[in-house]
């Protein structure tokens, strides 16, 4: 006779596969009758719960493209890139920018959501990332004039000699579609770029459908929130800089309620068809080209903080839940003062003071848990998105925790590599 089953590990209910159950979910607090220490846990550490959701701590992982799908489709590679923040239990991970049509693709090995077929390789990622109860969610994108090009792993390596370009344009012999690139006006991003179609109105019901059926896709695989790409020079942001919509019509030009026009339209609609989850939208806050960002007659001359602040304004009225506030990308002769730690904070600061019920992310070059805590703690920003530092430290949430003398749930099967942070402790320092 079998002898008596003393112990049945807790598995992930409904899922035919076994999958250990983390309760709390990973990367969440521990509950204060077991972890005193937590009475003291720092901000970057507290959910947040938006529109009804809740991310179990402020780190996010901003989108990162990867230029290595199918046809626009996931494969594995973008099943372990993304899965090992799952694992590492961050409050929110953004899958990379993701075209809505073929022709909004970056370049050829963009992810895109433009047809069925996209739905089962992200239903497998996002499905995973919630059996660790993490949250998942996509940026959807048109890239407009910087539209087929090479990708960067051609084009821009940054080890010298590896893997130059000739050229940035990607052409019909590299998968490329020079001749079906999209901008405000036919003013290419710069000189060595494709030139682009100026968008006509019949384009931009193609668009807006094409945002509608990608939402639809993205509710059958079960993302948590969706962010629309507004920032770093794309389709949305091109449209609204008075540098690049120089258009005449009602939809550019001088004026700001033209050259908003169609990113409002987008924004609107897919806030209507993503209607009960949380709708972020990431824009730039200024286009980084030389002189202000109006002139003293009252021109508008560049995209900037100004332009946002009124932005924000009418995507409030449009219900966005947030706002993750990046800069430049648009002009191609752009100069950014100063790259240091935290460069873009001040954007989001200024318009955090300006929309302070607004909820609002803030990235780039933030480094460490102690920065990106001091950003919190200041009110600069509600949640904090890491790039190329979650890259380097997958494991930013449990080390950051360490650092605070906190306690969060590392997964089952890691816990015996948290030992330390583990450590029920009662006599811990407010941080
Ligand atoms: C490899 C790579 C790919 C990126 N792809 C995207 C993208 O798909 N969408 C986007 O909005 N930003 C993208 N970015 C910008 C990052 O999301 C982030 O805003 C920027 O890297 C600054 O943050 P960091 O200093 O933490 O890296 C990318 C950055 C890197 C390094």
């Amino acid at each position: 006779m079998a002898p008596e089953k003393l112990y049945t590990p807790k598995r992930v209910p409904g899922k035919k596969e076994f999958y250990a159950l983390n309760d709390p979910p990973v990367g969440a607090l521990l509950p204060t009758d077991k972890f005193p220490q937590n009475e003291n846990a720092p901000l970057l550490l507290k959910p947040i719960t938006i529109r009804g959701t809740t991310f179990h701590n402020r780190v996010f992982v901003s989108p990162m493209c990867q230029y290595s799908s199918d046809n626009g489709h996931a494969t594995d590679y973008h099943f372990v890139h993304l899965g090992q923040w799952a694992i590492n239990g961050v409050g929110a991970i953004t899958v990379e920018a993701t075209a809505v049509v073929p022709e909004g693709r970056i370049t050829p090995q963009d992810m895109g959501i433009w047809a069925d077929s996209h739905i089962q390789p992200l239903k497998r990622i996002v499905d995973f990332a919630h059996t660790q109860g993490v949250k998942i969610g996509i940026q959807l994108a048109h890239a407009g004039r910087k539209a087929s090009t090479l990708s960067m792993h051609l084009g821009a390596s940054v080890i010298p000699g590896d893997h130059q370009a000739p050229r940035n344009v990607a052409y019909a012999e590299e998968g490329g579609w020079p001749d079906e690139v999209y901008g405000p006006t036919d003013a290419p991003w710069a000189d060595d770029f494709p030139k682009p179609k100026p968008v006509t109105e019949e384009y931009m019901d193609y668009l807006e459908s094409a945002y509608l059926a990608a939402i639809d896709r993205c509710k059958e695989i079960g993302f948590d929130f969706i962010e629309i790409h507004g920032a770093h020079g794309y389709l949305i942001h091109s449209f609204l800089s008075p540098l690049t919509n120089t258009r005449a019509d009602k939809w550019g030009g001088q004026s700001f309620e033209n050259r908003a026009r169609l990113p409002l339209r987008i924004i609107s609609a897919a806030r209507a068809a993503w209607a009960d989850k949380p709708l972020f939208a990431r824009f730039s806050a200024t286009d980084w080209a030389e002189g202000p960002e109006q002139s003293s007659d009252g021109l508008w001359k560049q995209w900037g903080v100004g332009q946002m602040k009124l932005l924000v304004g009418e995507l409030k009225k449009i219900g966005v839940d947030l706002i993750d506030v990046s800069s430049g990308g648009n002009w191609a002769a752009q100069k950014i003062p100063k790259l240091q730690p935290g460069y873009q904070v001040p954007f989001a600061a200024a318009i955090k003071e300006a929309h302070p019920d607004m909820t609002i992310g803030t990235v780039g070059l933030i480094l460490s848990p102690k920065q990106a805590e001091e950003i919190l703690e200041e009110k600069k920003a509600d949640v904090v998105f890491l790039a190329r530092e979650i890259v380097r430290s997958p494991t930013f949430v449990m080390r950051a925790a360490e650092e605070f003398g906190a306690a969060v749930k590392p997964t089952v099967q890691s816990e015996r590599s948290w030992t330390r942070m583990l450590h029920p402790k009662s006599n811990m320092t407010p941080v």
